[in-house]
């Protein structure tokens, strides 16, 4: 079986004022019934496929990764970084872990904890023909079909047909490039990369050894060093906190000759902002999401999302209203890229 590792230790400042440093957005109800963080463990509950999962999160979220975990009547492995170091660190510690629970052998899935996939069986699908990629030595990238030059992602240019599965290699990979880089490669048949990878842990340890082995070398002391606490796995703090922060795109991605992309045809958001949690739904006649309790007289277009006080509206168009028991914002729906430098500033003020 694949082992699934839940990536869970990002913060999240764009959906402010729910997410928080705090409690991110992963561990939040942002759509549907369960957070995002239980709908990623859902997407990877059938044991035919996949084994228990491992979930790595900062050890102040602890207490939610568990909790959230068994209320949806799944057991999980949960490893705690002490200190953040991004999602290199995190994701090597992954890869080391998986090979104690799942033998040397182990093949991972690694996986954000706060996306949507709307189409979960297509997303089955696509791991499939990754394992099989990925079981050929590669890192294997889901590429979804961009449809703007957003500098948010990650860009894949696919190459030549590798192996069996459908994989195509990946002749280059960019983090996160400019604006007008972005857009080039939006008419160059660049894919964007979704953030989730699935590779044998040996592979990925060994790519990271050849970019990145000071860092290694701190991760396998941590992991080594690392002792069991409530059923925690906790992570060495000294020797973790020696590995540098990096992303795996960064660290890895951008300089393996050893990876692969399988084209993802499920429907796939990273809800970046709010326009874009708005986005996962249709709307009303009027155009209106709404979350929670609120009574629209006269609007259109708009977006209302409560976690508990009433809101009601007059008369406003294309406007999006977020409400929790302690803040409010209010924007026009267009300006919600906005939100991480009002954060800054609500940082600086207060
Ligand atoms: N455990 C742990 N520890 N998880 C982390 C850490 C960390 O220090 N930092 C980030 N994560 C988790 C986040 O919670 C998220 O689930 C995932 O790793 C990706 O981190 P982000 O910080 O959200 O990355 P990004 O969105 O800027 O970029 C990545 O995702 C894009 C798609 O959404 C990259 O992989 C891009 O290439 C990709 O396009
Ligand atoms: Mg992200």
């Amino acid at each position: 079986p694949i082992l699934p590792v839940i990536l869970a230790g990002g913060s999240g400042t764009r959906l402010w004022p729910v997410s928080r440093d705090s409690l991110p957005k992963q561990f939040q109800m942002l759509t549907g019934s369960h957070t995002l963080f239980q709908q990623t463990l859902k997407r990877v509950s059938d044991r035919a496929l996949f084994a228990a999962p491992l979930v790595l999160t900062h050890e102040d979220f602890r207490f939610f990764a568990r909790r959230q975990a068994q209320e949806i009547g799944i057991e999980a492995t949960v490893a705690l970084e002490p200190v953040r170091r991004d999602s290199g660190p995190a994701l090597i510690a992954a890869a080391l872990i998986a090979q104690r629970l799942a033998g040397e052998g182990a093949l991972v899935l690694a996986l954000a904890a706060d996306h949507a996939v709307l189409d979960p069986e297509l997303f089955i699908d696509a791991c499939r023909a990754a394992a099989r990629a990925a079981r050929e030595g590669q890192i294997v990238t889901f590429g979804i079909t961009p449809v703007e030059p957003s500098t948010a992602y990650g860009y894949i240019r696919p190459g030549e047909p590798s192996g069996e599965s459908g994989a195509r290699k990946v002749e280059a990979f960019v983090e996160k490039p400019d604006a007008t880089t972005a857009a080039r490669y939006l008419g160059e048949g660049y894919l964007w990369n979704s953030g989730n990878f699935l590779f044998p842990a040996a592979l990925l340890i060994e790519e990271a050894e050849r970019f990145e082995p000071a860092m290694v070398a701190a991760v396998r002391e941590a992991v080594e060093l690392s002792g069991e606490d409530l059923g925690f796995i906790r992570l060495d703090a000294k020797a973790f906190g020696a590995a540098t922060p990096k992303s795996i795109d960064y660290a890895v991605m951008e300089r393996t000759s050893r990876a692969a992309v399988i084209e993802g045809r499920f429907r796939w958001s990273d809800i970046g902002s709010w326009d874009a949690l708005r986005a996962l739904e249709p709307g009303d006649a009027a155009g209106n999401v709404v979350h929670g309790p609120a009574t629209l007289l006269d609007t259109r277009n708009s977006f209302v999302h409560t976690d508990g006080p009433l809101v009601a509206t007059v008369g406003l168009d294309n406007v999006s209203v977020i409400a929790t028991d302690d803040a409010v914002l209010v924007m026009p729906s267009d300006r919600s890229q906005d939100v991480k430098a009002l954060v800054a500033r609500l940082k600086a003020e207060n």
